[in-house]
């Protein structure tokens, strides 16, 4: 359920907030709308900033400056005055650590926030077997907390975190904890779970896969600052800039210059170090770049065509001549790295090859497989 933020009014909006500890800026002019039944992602580093932003929305963390509303409601805005406290803020949150109560059954858990709230006997019953069936605990009412495993426990966090029905739910690296097995299920079961109640997320990790198969829209951030918003194609496609193409799956990155510029089409010099000749290079991107302008160079490796021997003939865009590093058969694929002059290039093949360390090899990638950052 991909939603435009810009046609209907959003559920989260996030203006101009900052946020520091002391001399540190944890969050630093941080932007964002989010549509009502949007799933995104807060994906970065550890200590760029994710978690203080998603305890501002929580109301855990008091910003310096900016405003932060839910709904049509201001929750915060420092330079109004304008705090609400986090029980005054309809929100549901699901963090690292299970957080349950051990001394409590699964269903008292569940509960509790309702009977807070002094709902009746009925309705607690009926919104906590509710919840406690969406997240596959039904059978498990009555047991105590202690006796549960960990992706069970933290079923019962999202059972609490949903029951009374909150207009917006935090997650902050809420399968972080669990093995990778259990890990790939609840995040399945999340994502699941999020498209059925329909409620808008915001889901804190550093681990890009996740981000990439659970969102909508991904947030980029590094040093407290958004890097990128877009959804997990595009930020995979279009990075723009180098720290997102590296830490958005597998990049190599290579060093150069513009030459000139002909439409789409850059010619790119990576220069050659230590007795190695350069590498012209055709490429798209590098928007903004003027010639003689450092530039990064950005491949993936799934985007490079390997070749045994000098490949004949037109139309295999760049070819570069280089030496096999090292490879790992993955199953259904081959990773491995190859060294053309003193640069190291990632490629990804769908077949077993059988190349040796040292093994001379040939790549090869179209000029719009090439990608050029100017930062
Ligand atoms: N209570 C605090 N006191 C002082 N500094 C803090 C506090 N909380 C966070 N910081 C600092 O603010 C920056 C951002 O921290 P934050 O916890 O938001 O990072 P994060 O992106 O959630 O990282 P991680 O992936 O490790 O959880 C970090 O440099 C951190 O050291
Ligand atoms: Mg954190």
């Amino acid at each position: 359920m991909s939603m435009n933020a810009d046609t209907m009014d959003p559920k989260v909006s996030i203006n101009h907030l900052y946020k520091s500890y002391g001399e540190e800026t944890a969050v630093k002019d941080f932007n964002l709308d989010i549509a009502p039944g949007e799933f995104v992602t807060l994906l970065g580093p550890s200590g760029c900033g994710k978690t203080t932003t998603l305890r501002c929305v929580a109301g855990l963390e008091r910003p310096e400056a900016g405003e932060i509303r839910i709904g049509t409601e201001t929750v915060v805005a420092p330079e109004k005055d304008i705090y609400l406290f986090p029980e005054h803020r309809n929100i549901g949150m699901v963090f690292q650590s299970y957080a349950v109560w051990p001394h409590m059954t699964v269903f008292d858990n569940v509960a509790y926030g309702l009977r807070v709230r002094r709902a009746s006997g009925a309705e607690i019953k009926r919104r906590t077997m509710n919840a406690l069936e969406l997240v596959g605990l039904d059978q498990q009412a009555d047991r105590f907390a202690t006796k549960l495993s960990g992706g069970q426990r933290q079923r019962v966090a999202l059972a609490r975190a949903i029951v009374y029905e909150p207009e917006v739910i935090l997650f902050d690296e809420p399968l972080s904890n669990l093995d990778a097995k259990l890990r790939e299920q609840m995040r399945d079961e999340i994502v699941r779970l999020q498209k059925e109640v329909g409620i808008t997320s915001i889901f804190v990790t550093h681990d890009q896969s996740e981000a990439l198969v659970m969102s909508d829209r991904v947030v980029v951030m590094d040093k407290a600052v958004i890097q990128q918003i877009g959804d997990p194609q595009d930020i995979y496609a279009n990075p723009v800039n180098s720290f997102v193409a590296n830490f958005i799956g597998v990049t190599s990155l290579l060093e150069g210059k513009l030459l000139s510029r002909d439409g789409e089409v850059c010619d790119v010099e990576v220069p050659g170090a230590n007795g190695h000749d350069g590498l012209r290079i055709q490429a798209i991107g590098g928007e903004g770049a003027q010639a003689g302008d450092k530039l990064f160079l950005s491949l993936r490796p799934e985007d490079i065509t390997l070749h045994l021997d000098k490949p004949e003939g037109t139309g295999h865009g760049n070819v570069v001549q280089g030496n096999v590093i090292d490879t790992i058969y993955l199953g259904s694929f081959l990773e491995g790295r190859v060294r053309v002059g003193e640069h190291e290039i990632g490629i990804q093949i769908d077949h077993y090859e059988n190349l040796t360390p040292g093994q001379p090899v040939y790549l090869s990638f179209q000029p719009e497989h090439g990608l050029c950052l100017t930062d």
